[in-house]
């Protein structure tokens, strides 16, 4: 079934300026970084490595936080659970490693750029590179035991610190433009008000405690909000800006992980939901991100789903506040209009966009809601402007669906950005492009 539009205003919109969303170029891995003899050794070890990568993460980590248990405070217990951070990190090795031994190897920009942002927002220091290099090294060598000679070690150490310099510059960067350094990354805010947005969503409005004006946030980006648990332990989780409206007061926007199939209640989103009140403390990090709409481009589309939606709200204020004449197309799914967070803000402040049309679409329609369609989103039919960006936030899967009929409809890969809510397997697994 076709979505019907519920466009909010229509007039032509004015002529708007065009280019891309394509962000700055980052420091990437080329052949010829490596030495010869190494890009040899690594060519050859590679498909070993590559097909060990999991074992060789599964060690690493346990080995590591053995060795510094305080690493625990500040990697995701839930990613480790789950083994999503060590698909990430092998994957990303083996990515690099390619990357430097192959001129035709997919770009790997939007990896480093995607790592250096999380890293930051964790207050990742560049000291902490000598003791994952040793547990990681460490890991290779034991899991593929006599296939170590010193020659392949040595290789090997060489592709992780040239990753390492590349990053930890890249980082330097991004605290340096934040205005911060790395054992100073995050600052306390006071939780002002909550609000109730939808079935499992809150939102949290956030003031910095030390009275000092709000760092700058890109339409898109995220914190790291550092939470001390009920049970003594400390942890972070990113959570997009779901809005600066007010302009001193950063609003992160909170759907509560409900386990599924004997899995454990998501950690920190429950105790947001069910232990935050007002006028608590979280510490929280500069925005970091590259999932950011630049002022250059022409119409957009923001395509979400279920907590995506909290990416849509920052970039239609953007609009709205700084180039109302640029067309903008929200098209959201969700499981039921009440799960639908900040439905009426986004279009309430899409009121000031010249050309503002929504879509929503849901697995279950109410009978009197004339207006969204049911299932699962299907852009096939929709009305899409020349030269389109898409910003697209949600479910891998949903993801996916999106881009392979934007693409079918002829919208360039690199028109296409999207945001992963979880370690990006995705990229470093070597797809999609940026
Ligand atoms: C860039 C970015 C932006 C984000 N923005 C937002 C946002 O705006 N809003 C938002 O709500 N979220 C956002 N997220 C997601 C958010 O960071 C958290 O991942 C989310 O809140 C879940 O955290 P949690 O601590 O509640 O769950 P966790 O405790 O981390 O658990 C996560 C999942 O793993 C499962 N799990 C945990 N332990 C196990 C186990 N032992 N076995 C099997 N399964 C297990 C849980 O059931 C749950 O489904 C964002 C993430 C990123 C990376
Ligand atoms: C060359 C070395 C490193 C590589 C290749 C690497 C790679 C990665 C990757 C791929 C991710 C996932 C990014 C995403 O969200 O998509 C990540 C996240 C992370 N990294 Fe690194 N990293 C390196 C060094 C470090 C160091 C030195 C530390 C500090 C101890 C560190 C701590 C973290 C943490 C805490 C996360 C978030 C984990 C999570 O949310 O589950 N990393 N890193």
């Amino acid at each position: 079934m076709n979505a019907v539009p519920t466009a909010v205003q229509t007039q032509p919109a004015a002529p708007t300026p065009t280019g891309s969303e394509t962000p700055r170029p980052a420091a990437a891995p080329k052949p010829g970084l490596l030495s010869a003899e190494s890009a040899a050794v690594v060519a050859a070890t590679a498909p070993a490595v590559a097909a060990h990568a999991e074992e060789i993460t599964a060690l690493f980590y346990p080995s590591m936080f053995a060795s510094h248990p305080e690493l625990l405070r500040i990697f995701n217990q839930g990613n480790q659970a789950t083994g999503e951070q060590s698909r990430a990190l092998a994957a990303s090795v083996v990515a690099y490693a390619v990357a430097l031994i192959d001129p035709d190897a997919p770009s790997f920009e939007h990896v480093m750029r995607r790592i250096a942002h999380k890293h930051v927002s964790l207050g990742i220091r560049p000291e902490q590179y000598t003791i994952v290099g040793h547990h990681l090294l460490g890991a290779v060598a034991e899991v593929l035991g006599d296939a170590v000679t010193p020659e392949v070690a040595d290789a090997w150490g060489e592709v992780y610190w040239l990753f390492a310099m590349q990053l930890g510059a890249e980082e330097a960067r991004l605290y340096q433009q934040a205005g911060i350094r790395a054992d100073d990354a995050l600052r306390p805010y006071v939780v002002v008000r909550r609000i109730d947005e939808a079935h499992d969503i809150i939102s949290l409005v956030l003031e910095p405690a030390d009275g000092l004006p709000l760092p700058t946030t890109e339409p898109g980006q995220y914190v790291s909000v550092f939470v001390d648990l009920p049970d003594g332990e400390r942890q972070p989780r990113q959570y997009t800006v779901s809005s600066t409206a007010s302009g001193t007061r950063l609003q992160i926007t909170v759907n509560r992980a409900r386990g599924v199939d004997g899995a454990p209640d998501g950690r920190v989103s429950t105790h947001l939901h069910e232990g935050v009140r007002v006028g608590d403390r979280l510490d929280v990090s500069s925005p970091c991100g590259d999932f950011v709409v630049s002022d250059a481009a022409g119409p957009l589309l923001l395509a979400s789903a279920g907590a995506g939606i909290t990416t849509v709200l920052p970039i239609v204020e953007h609009i709205a506040r700084t180039q109302p004449q640029r067309p903008v197309i929200v098209a959201h799914a969700d499981r039921t209009a009440r799960d639908h967070a900040l439905r009426d803000t986004v279009l309430h402040v899409g009121r000031a966009i010249d050309s503002f049309t929504t879509y929503a679409w849901y697995e279950h329609v109410e009978p009197d809601d004339t207006r969204s369609a049911s299932g699962y989103m299907d852009l096939r039919t929709i009305d899409l402007p020349a030269d389109l960006q898409v910003f697209t936030c949600g479910p891998l899967p949903f993801m996916r669906h999106v881009r392979t009929t934007l693409l079918e409809r002829g919208v360039p890969a690199e028109h296409i950005r999207y945001e992963v809510f979880g370690p990006d397997l995705w990229a470093s697994q070597g797809e999609p492009p940026a």
